[in-house]
């Protein structure tokens, strides 16, 4: 059975996108995971199929309507039962690799992608639906942040990537960021490669990496840092020099 991603949009025709090339692509062709999208226009109101109206309280924008996103939920995921539904929103919490991890561990996803100023709070609340952002900054829409997802999640099904590209040294695999990479020419535009990968000690090349991780960590993501350090049990250094 494969892992199963369902999306409800307004834009179907923006799937499977970038995720129908490289990996993804394979993976999709292969049945290690299928895609089935619904148009939410087809669950409209009217002669216009209308999906949104003016927000309560006034305010720029439009609002999605809960009872057109109701049926087509219902509709999307009756041959879908059980799977967790997502809606992706700048007001959701942070995307982690440890949500990745298990979204792609279950069945597959259900994915409810928001245009205008969003979707009405009350079908959200109803369905406990989980409410996710891709980053501090703001999309045009949904779909976008869905693709993110999908690529994510798609990437660590089992059969997706081979030993060529590993998951396990990678960014976000253990709190930190990953060490820098080099390949030929060693040297290039007078710019040397750090000797101690040419000098095939292997307990050397793994404790240069280490340093490496830590220092881009401490430096660019201090807080993935400081989450680093209160997992590892490090008593701080005075000055907040760790
Ligand atoms: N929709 C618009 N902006 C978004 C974001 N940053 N994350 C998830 N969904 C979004």
């Amino acid at each position: 059975m494969s892992w199963q991603a369902v999306v409800l949009t307004l834009f179907p025709e923006m799937f499977p996108g970038p995720l129908g090339q490289s990996l993804g692509g394979r993976a999709l062709a292969g049945g290690i995971w299928s895609l089935r999208t619904h148009d939410l226009r087809a669950h409209g109101q009217g002669r216009h199929r209308s999906v949104d109206d003016t927000p309560f309280g006034g305010g720029a924008g439009m609002v999605m309507r809960p009872d057109v996103v109701d049926a087509a939920l219902e509709a999307a995921t009756t041959d879908a039962p059980g799977l967790p539904v997502v809606y992706p929103t700048p007001r959701g919490r942070r995307l982690q690799q440890a949500d990745v991890r298990r979204l792609a561990a279950g069945p597959g996803i259900v994915l409810l992608c928001g245009r205008y100023e969003g979707i009405d709070e009350r079908v959200l609340e109803a369905r406990g639906i989980e409410q996710v952002s891709v980053g501090d900054y703001v999309l045009s829409g949904g779909e976008t942040a869905a693709l993110v997802l999908l690529d994510a999640c798609v990437r660590l099904l089992p059969g997706v990537m081979g030993s060529d590209e590993s998951a396990v040294e990678e960014s976000h695999s253990d709190g930190l960021l990953e060490y820098p990479h080099y390949t030929r020419p060693a040297e290039w535009q007078g710019r040397a490669v750090p000797p101690v990968l040419l000098s095939g000690h292997h307990a050397a090349i793994a404790a240069w990496r280490r340093t490496q991780s830590e220092d881009a960590t401490r430096t660019r993501r201090p807080d993935l840092w400081a989450a680093h350090l209160s997992r590892s049990c490090l008593p701080a250094m005075p000055g907040g020099r760790n």
